[in-house]
């Protein structure tokens, strides 16, 4: 299976509105992380569609590893600078 492109070996730190739907990129084609600008087009991805339930300063992820969906869990931190731009390894990997 495709695995999404590490856009970031950090999570990007955004302001959310309360109430307001934000789309996620999944693929990490975006060049407007951690959101969707389209580029998933082919990639075979979809944006992940949430609303901020509160607003306020969050973390997304930009490895789109994580196990929590939009959110930065950490897991970031097993990906190398070197890494980023380049398909994750994906879960064998
Ligand atoms: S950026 Fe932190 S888990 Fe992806």
């Amino acid at each position: 299976m495709n695995q999404p492109i590490i856009a970031d070996n950090q999570p990007k730190q955004v302001s959310l509105e309360e109430g307001k739907k934000y789309a996620f990129c999944a693929c990490g084609h975006s060049q407007t992380q951690p959101f969707c600008d389209g580029s998933h087009k082919g990639t075979g991805f979809s944006p992940k569609v949430f609303v901020a339930e509160e607003g306020g300063e969050a973390y997304l992820c930009q490895c789109k590893q994580t196990g929590n969906t939009p959110w930065c869990d950490g897991t970031h931190k097993q990906f190398a600078k070197e890494q980023v731009g380049k398909a994750a390894p994906g879960p064998q990997g």
